[in-house]
């Protein structure tokens, strides 16, 4: 039997670059330290992945350099610079590729683009897996039967070569890392597409779907308990082409609108694909890495599915936002509303004592982050008390409200969570609401037949005056219902595009 054995100070490299990933994971969880997480995890990165070029330095050979038969005494491994150099190109050109996609990415388009992410390390996992099949000696997972009578039993008298079996154990973790792999690679790529409005992001319901899935899952599992038995490179390909399709098929009946949740469960199934690799590796950087992954994802994606109201198994299960994608605006009643300028908002801004913005999904859209600062720091100069309130599902990713604020530079003691500002809305003078729909929806309280029934929601309503920002009457947030705050007696519309808005009561506000 071989042995992998990784050095100690590889091992104490691999621990360090854990725990800069836990303390990256630490960082990002909150807006004011999450550049410091982000550092934390490309130092971690950059640790782990020198220390696995060491350690593993491409070989063409073994040659023999004195009388001793063990390798450590006598035969020398022959490095294999050609190979080296292709690693350190394909680095730079991966690394090249994540820059200049990361300094072009518009904020809006981040979660295609974690989806897009989360398809290559699917895909990885599933070429790994097929590497360590392929070429079990070069990953030091096979077992030899150095026993003559059984080498001899099982080659045949004529037998050429030593037999070698890949260790049950690594059967077992290829194989389950083959399948999460292709299931998040065509999952995520489904996932791209329907938020890259690539492909509808309408729920894509095939009949007996769940009886489909339910039978792919029983046959992969069959194939991998094959797998185990046989190491028969059928069994293997069969995991791998049936993983595809079932992820495929999982994917394309979730709406475009529960999308989130579907990208940061995939980003959980991509860490525990990379996690039973690192098994098959031996790499412990590897299996911290995935573990913490996983475990972040689905965390993750508890906590979306909680502030959306929505259990786990029924995003799961999809069907949801058909009515979203196709409804667009048909529950809109006709009851009376009124219409401000951005003068009429800008007088009553100047006026108020205490303000409360609550950004959502369309300043996002609109981009107006930065504007809105400078009505903010105008409204400050003032003496107006300014506050953020942030909902945990404004806009379409978490976190997706405190970027774009950072981004702008708004300070973070003026920016609170729902829980800790909702009780100020009675002393509010003004609710500003910008691009938000859903999160203020009082329906969320009132409507048990409402499909956002139960999400917690912005006590606006307490509020003096409400001023709401959106382009039309007839938009329609997330869920595609109509919205009471609409038509309240102390509620202005403020119909235009958010930026030009904001831009409009900036200039009312400095005359
Ligand atoms: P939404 O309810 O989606 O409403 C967005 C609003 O922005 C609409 O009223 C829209 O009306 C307006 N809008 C769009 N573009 C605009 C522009 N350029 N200028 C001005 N207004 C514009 O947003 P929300 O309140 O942020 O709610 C988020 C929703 O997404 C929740 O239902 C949540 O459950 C869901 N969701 C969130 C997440 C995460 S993790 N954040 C994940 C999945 C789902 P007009 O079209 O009339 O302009």
């Amino acid at each position: 039997m071989e042995h992998v054995t990784t050095p100690p100070w590889a091992m104490l490299a691999y621990l360090i670059s854990g725990v800069l990933f836990i303390l990256a994971l630490r960082g990002l969880s909150s807006p004011s330290t999450s550049r410091a997480g982000n550092r934390y995890g490309m130092i971690g990165m950059t640790i782990a992945v020198l220390t696995t070029l060491v350690t593993h330095f491409p070989i063409t050979g073994i040659s023999y350099e004195g009388p001793s038969t063990a390798i450590e005494h006598g035969f020398q491994a022959v490095p294999d610079f050609g190979a080296f150099g292709l690693i350190l190109a394909a680095i730079a050109l991966g690394g090249g590729i994540g820059w200049v996609t990361a300094r072009k990415i518009a904020m809006t388009d981040m979660p295609q683009l974690v989806a897009a992410f989360h398809s290559l390390v699917g895909l990885a996992a599933v070429l790994v897996g097929w590497a360590a099949y392929l070429n079990p000696q070069a990953f030091g997972i096979v077992e030899v039967v150095n026993d003559v009578t059984t080498a001899l039993a099982q080659t045949g008298p004529e037998g050429t070569a030593l037999p070698m079996q890949i260790h049950p154990q690594s059967l077992i973790e290829m194989s389950l890392g083959i399948a999460i792999g292709a299931i998040t690679f065509s999952g995520s790529v489904i996932a791209f597409l329907k938020l890259a409005g690539k492909m509808s992001g309408a729920p894509i319901m095939l009949p007996a779907r769940h009886a489909i899935n339910i039978v792919l899952l029983l046959a992969i599992a069959f194939f991998i308990f094959g797998f185990f038995m046989s190491q028969s490179m059928v069994d293997i390909a069969l995991i791998t082409a049936l993983s595809f399709i079932i992820g495929f098929l999982l994917i394309i009946p979730i709406g475009g609108a529960d999308m989130p949740v579907v990208v940061s469960m995939l980003n959980s199934y991509s860490g525990w694909a990379a996690a039973a690799m690192g098994f098959t590796l031996h790499n412990t950087a590897m299996i911290i890495t995935g573990a913490l992954v996983g475990s972040s994802g689905a965390i993750l994606s508890y906590i979306m599915c909680k502030a959306m109201n929505r259990s786990f198994v029924s995003v799961i299960a999809g069907g949801f936002g058909a009515a979203a994608e196709s409804g667009g605006g048909a529950a809109k009643e006709q009851r009376p509303w009124k219409r401000g300028s951005a003068e009429d908002a800008a007088f009553l801004l100047k006026e108020a004592e205490n303000v409360i913005i609550i950004p959502g999904y369309g300043m996002a859209v609109a981009q107006a982050q930065h504007v809105l600062r400078e009505m903010a720091d105008t409204l400050k100069k003032e003496g107006v008390n300014v506050k953020y309130a942030i909902h945990p599902v404004a806009g379409r990713m978490p976190g997706h409200m405190n970027v774009l604020l950072a981004e702008a530079n708004v300070p973070y003691d003026e920016v609170f969570e729902l829980e800790d500002i909702n009780g100020e809305f009675a002393q509010a003078d003004v609710a500003f609401i910008i691009g938000a729909n859903d999160v203020v929806n009082p329906a969320a309280k009132t409507d048990k037949s409402s499909p956002i029934y139960g999400m917690p929601v912005f006590d606006v309503d307490k509020a003096k005056t409400v001023m709401f920002i959106k382009r039309s009457m007839s938009g329609v947030g997330y869920s595609g219902v109509d919205n009471d705050v609409f038509y309240m007696d102390q509620t202005m519309m403020l119909l235009a595009d958010a930026k030009k808005m904001v831009e409009e009561i900036v200039k009312s506000l400095q005359h």
